[in-house]
């Protein structure tokens, strides 16, 4: 297993380019499945989980071409025979959003065969919203082994109103209602860039959908899509990632090629801490280092509230902020691994329940610390930016799942970090 390696106290220089954005990334790709034609897509980042997606729709018969030609940012989807329309076990357990294959197989092929996806990392995550969804629309679904199975001659229009606010049930029923009979009307629906981005791609492929991006969705089912190119958003966790590295540097970098639009609740927080913001069209500048950071509490929500995958970054930063931080986690319990680690190299954090409270500042030193899953291994990167000494980052395959080579982003602006292959060469 892969370790990194960093050395503290750099000030990042520079500018850092984003990359596309996983989690529109991986709907997209499922949005192939869709229709018989190609289905091309740029601005894709090259992490595991793409990686894993591609192996998920090959699994099931698709052609899959990741980075063809010189275009290396690059996928081309081919979903003519869908052979197997099965999510297998051995897939779905390392990714959990593999289930966002559910809505578009049973659209297009009337079964779908999905592995339950077990507990993870940050709390049980279950898909009962994507399940009741399906079935208001038609579908019979089945248990059995292990896998969930679903199926319909043709999904039927519904009137969906989600109990809770869900990105990937979103998304996922959207893809199944495209191509139902009539009409579906969805309400509280999740309002993240990456719903949009879909239906964006969606009503390329021909789909009739209104309201995407603010709470109620209209889709007008078609009987066929067809094949379409689309250009995915930054991703705007991994900006917001690079914004913190900035500041907990004291560094003064520019963050290119992201949607600062995306980013208004995160910039509104570093603001009210201090740090000087110069806000751009594809890109921010970032700066801190003159005076001395302040507090500033923060609550996770849905979006356009502050994301619950920079909690951890962010928490990062108020262990470098004069005063008391409050961080409330309202989206997903237990997503505080990172805390016991953070604490390890120095911080001053308490837990209780979904509320941890940050004292700072407190020096930081490097310890030998462990990722648990891929926004806390970030948050542990930043913290190690600013460590006094060598931190050692354990399994790192937790942040290569969503961030495209971040060591050497953040080495091509001056961190002093590096990757080491396990020396016992154990996988
Ligand atoms: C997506 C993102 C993830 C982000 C999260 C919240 C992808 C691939 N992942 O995850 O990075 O942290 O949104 O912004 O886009 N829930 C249910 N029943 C369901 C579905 C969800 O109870 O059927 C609950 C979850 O347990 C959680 C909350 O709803 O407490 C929000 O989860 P959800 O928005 O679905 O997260 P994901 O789509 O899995």
């Amino acid at each position: 297993m892969d370790k990194f390696v960093v050395r503290g106290g750099n000030p990042l220089l520079g500018t850092i380019k984003v990359s596309g954005a996983k989690n529109s990334a991986l709907p997209c790709m499922a949005a192939a499945i869709l229709t018989e034609d190609e289905v091309i897509l740029e601005n894709i980042p090259q992490v595991r989980d793409i990686e894993t997606e591609r192996k998920l729709l090959a699994s099931m018969g698709a052609e899959v071409e990741l980075g063809y030609g010189r275009a290396q940012h690059r996928t081309r989807i081919k979903c003519g025979i869908l052979s197997d329309p099965v999510a297998k076990y051995e897939i779905v357990k390392t990714m959990r959003a593999s289930s966002l294959v559910l809505g578009p197989l049973i659209a297009r092929t009337g079964i779908a065969r999905v592995a339950m996806p077990g507990g993870c990392a940050i709390g049980g995550r279950p898909i009962d919203l994507h399940i009741k969804g399906l079935e208001s629309m038609g579908a019979t679904v089945t248990y059995d082994h292990g896998y969930l199975e679903a199926r319909v001659d043709r999904l039927k229009g519904a009137h969906i109103v989600f109990d809770k606010i869900t990105v990937t049930g979103t998304e996922d029923l959207l893809m199944a209602a495209v191509l139902a009979d009539g009409e579906t009307i969805f309400e509280n629906c999740a309002r993240e860039p990456e719903v949009t981005d879909l239906a964006a791609l969606l009503t390329a492929m021909g789909a009739k959908i209104e309201g995407a991006g603010t709470s109620t969705i209209r889709v007008q089912g078609v009987t066929s899509l067809h094949g379409a190119r689309h250009r995915i958003n930054p991703d705007r966790i991994e900006a917001g990632t690079f914004l913190v590295a900035g500041a907990i540097s004291g560094g003064d970098l520019n963050v290119d090629g992201c949607e600062p639009a995306h980013l208004g609740a995160l910039l509104a927080k570093l603001e009210e801490c201090g740090v000087r913001l110069d806000v751009g069209k594809e890109s921010i500048r970032v700066r801190s280092g003159d005076t001395p950071l302040k507090a500033a509490d923060i609550s996770t929500e849905e979006y356009p509230g502050f994301p619950t995958d920079m909690q951890a970054q962010y928490m990062a930063l108020a262990t470098q902020t004069e005063g008391t931080t409050v961080v409330s986690e309202n989206i997903f319990e237990n997503r505080f691994m990172h805390v016991g680690e953070l604490n390890r190299m120095g911080a001053n954090i308490t837990v209780q329940g979904r509320t941890a409270t940050v004292r700072g500042k407190s020096p930081l030193q490097s310890a030998a610390v462990m990722c648990s899953d891929l926004r806390a291994s970030a948050s542990l990167v930043l913290a190690a930016l600013v460590a006094d000494g060598e931190t050692i980052l354990d399994r790192v395959y937790h942040i290569d799942r969503g961030y495209e080579r971040i060591e050497e982003k953040l080495r091509g602006v001056g961190a002093q970090i590096r990757r080491m292959g396990d020396v016992f060469g154990k996988k």
